[in-house]
């Protein structure tokens, strides 16, 4: 087993392919002991190849990892002796919850009188004492979900690997199983390595978000810093709706940036050393338009559909070519006004066209009146960064 103190687990260069398909490239990632790193992205993106390829069920096709100063992806999956909690909770339908919480225990042949402690233990820790006896076919999912955790802390693993726990669950019982895994994290000083494609979850449970496109990895930072300091287009779409405008770079001066399309010009921040003459994205969040213009930012709009939202509306828009624009404000808008709307130079932020999200552009014709995009399995990009629901 692998000493569960340690300072780093450390990925270089990891990498893994199925044939000619690149399913995760060149990942390098080091993580600290008892950090909790979410690694975020859309379906299909690498999420779960990473984690398979940590918990060493499936070998890797380049690179390494690192547990320390021991070389781990060499080693089969039970001597890294990771914990692991999958979206289908995988449980044996024949044995009681205690017997599943001390299945691993029991391979392991930690002793009986161990075994029960780490059992109690566990159950405790998940509050599942009431139903330690039931089988699992007589439990809700999130109590299912739970005998799954507790199922994998009782081995007292060095490194916890969750892929998508919560996808199963319906949204109030994932807001508390949230708090709990958080929680369970911080008390028994886990190292916990968290997948999913749902930015809330990863940007209210980790210290630390890795953000992954088609097996690459985008961006490595704080909550704050994704959200706020995108490194890319992708990442700026991904994080939290923010509207991509395709446009073409005027001039570039040091950290200020102009561009311009058919319908509008903008004065922007540049993010990504984008260089006159070459095709920009600019990002801008809906809660960053105010009415009328700023810094000599005016864009000519027409407004479609207006959402009321309480203290403010959420509002669909149209420029004079058709692009369309989300904003939301408290000023009393209707469909069919037309006004200037503005936004600071500052919270424009201008990228590379290469990097832009595949949503760009692409957000549900709905508009402002679409449902919660994390309902059904793992939403699309756009659907996620759905304007309705981005504020956070
Ligand atoms: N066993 C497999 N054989 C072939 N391709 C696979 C296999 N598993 C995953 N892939 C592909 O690798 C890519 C990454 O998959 P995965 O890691 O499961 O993504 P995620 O967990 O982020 O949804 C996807 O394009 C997927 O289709
Ligand atoms: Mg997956």
């Amino acid at each position: 087993m692998t000493d569960p103190h340690f300072r780093e687990l450390r990925l270089a260069g990891v990498s893994r392919r199925y044939g000619t398909q690149h399913a995760l490239s060149n990942l390098d990632l080091t993580i600290k002991g008892h950090e909790f790193v979410a690694l975020l992205g859309p379906s299909g993106c690498g999420k779960s190849t990473a984690l398979n390829c940590l918990a060493g069920l499936l070998p890797l096709s380049d690179g390494s990892i690192h547990l320390d100063d021991r070389r781990i992806d060499t080693l089969p999956p039970e001597q890294r002796g990771f914990g692991m909690v999958f979206q289908n909770y995988a449980l044996f339908p024949h044995m009681s919850v205690r017997k599943n919480i001390g299945f691993g225990l029991k391979m392991r042949k930690v002793p009986k009188a161990e075994t029960a402690k780490r059992i109690d233990e566990a159950v405790r820790l998940v509050q599942l004492e009431e139903h330690q006896h039931k089988m699992p076919g007589q439990l809700s999912g999130g109590q299912q979900q739970r005998v799954a955790i507790a199922r994998a802390v009782a081995l007292h693993p060095p490194v916890v690997l969750m892929d998508e726990p919560l996808s199963n669950l319906d949204a109030k019982l994932r807001l508390e199983m949230r708090m709990e895994i958080r929680r369970l994290h911080q008390e028994l000083g886990l190292t916990t390595i968290y997948v999913t494609h749902d930015q809330e979850e990863a940007l209210s449970m980790a210290d630390r978000l890795v953000v992954l496109r088609d097996g690459f990895m985008q961006q490595c930072g704080t909550p704050e810093q994704v959200y706020d300091f995108p490194a890319n287009a992708y990442v700026a779409g991904f994080m939290g709706y923010r509207n991509l405008l395709e446009l073409d770079v005027t001039g570039a001066s040091g950290d200020t940036v102009t561009v311009r399309g058919a319908d509008l010009a903008l004065t922007g921040s540049n993010r990504e050393s984008v260089t006159s003459g070459r095709a920009a994205v600019a990002a801008i969040r809906p809660e960053d338009f105010v009415v009328g213009a700023v810094d000599g930012n005016g864009i000519e709009i027409t407004v479609e559909i207006a959402e009321y939202h309480g203290r403010e509306l959420s509002v669909q828009a149209v420029t004079r070519t058709g692009r369309r624009i989300y904003f939301r404000t408290v000023e009393r808008v209707a469909p069919e006004d037309s006004m200037t709307i503005g936004v600071p130079a500052h919270r424009v932020l201008v990228f590379r066209a290469d990097g832009a999200a595949s949503s760009a552009g692409a957000v549900s014709p709905a508009g402002a009146a679409s449902s919660d995009g994390t309902a059904s399995g793992e939403p699309s990009a756009a659907a996620s960064s759905h304007p309705a629901a981005a504020a956070t």
